[in-house]
C-alpha cells in the first residue's frame, strides 16, 4: 500500500504555501500520494502515515493557525511521524543566532507535539499585496524587499524526509 503523507502550510502571503507545494511535489516523485492543504483546512490527520506541518515566522513565532493544528490534533500527531519547517525573511542571511530562533520560533508547537525533524528556510519580502501594519513593520525592521528562498535547500530537506520519518517509526 502506498503511503500517504500530509503537507499542511500556514501562509499569509503566499511564499510559505509555494514552499509547502514544491515539498509536496519532491515527495510524490517519490512515490507516495501526498496531500496539500492549508492547516485551516485540515480535519483529520489519521488518514496519513505522516505528516509535515509549517508556518512562516511573524514577530519570532509561528502564525497561530498552525499551532493550532498541533494543538487540536496533538493526540494523533504524537501517534506518527512529523516533521516542522519555519520560514523566515531573517533567514536570508546565514548565522547560528538567525537560525537559532528560526527554531525558537517552533517553542510553542513543541509544546503539543515532538518533530522527528525540523527546517528552517528563508522567505520572501514582497511589499506588493502587504497591509500596511505589516509592511510598517518590515520597514522598522530596515528590510529590503526580495525572494531568498533557497529551493535546492528546500527541495534536498524534502527529498530526505521520507527515510528520516519512516526509519525513526520503524
Ligand atoms: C509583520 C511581519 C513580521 C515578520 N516577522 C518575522 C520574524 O520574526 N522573523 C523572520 O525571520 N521573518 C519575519 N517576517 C518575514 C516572513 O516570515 C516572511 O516574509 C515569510 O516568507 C512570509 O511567509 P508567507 O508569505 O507565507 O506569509 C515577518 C514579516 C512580517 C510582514
Amino acid at each position: 500500500m502506498i503511503e500517504r503523507i500530509l503537507v499542511a502550510y500556514a501562509s499569509r502571503y503566499g511564499s510559505t504555501e509555494e514552499i509547502a507545494q514544491v515539498i509536496a511535489d519532491e515527495i510524490r516523485d517519490l512515490g507516495y500520494e501526498v496531500d496539500c492543504m492549508n492547516v485551516m483546512e485540515v480535519e483529520d490527520v489519521t488518514p496519513y502515515a505522516a505528516v509535515v506541518a509549517g508556518s512562516p515566522i511573524y514577530m519570532g513565532k509561528w502564525l497561530p493557525e498552525a499551532v493550532d493544528l498541533a494543538k487540536h490534533f496533538r493526540v494523533e500527531l504524537n501517534e506518527r511521524p512529523l516533521a516542522a519547517f519555519a520560514v523566515g525573511y531573517s533567514m536570508k542571511e546565514e548565522s547560528d543566532l538567525i537560525k537559532k530562533s528560526a527554531r525558537a520560533s517552533m517553542n510553542e508547537l513543541r509544546m503539543y507535539v515532538h518533530p522527528q525533524t525540523e527546517g528552517t528556510f528563508a522567505g520572501k519580502f514582497d511589499p506588493e499585496g502587504m497591509s500596511k501594519a505589516d509592511l510598517q513593520i518590515m520597514k522598522m525592521a530596515r528590510a529590503t524587499p526580495g525572494d531568498a528562498r533557497d529551493w535546492t535547500a528546500i527541495r534536498k530537506w524534502a527529498r530526505a524526509l521520507p527515510s528520516v520519518l519512516f526509519t525513526l517509526k520503524e
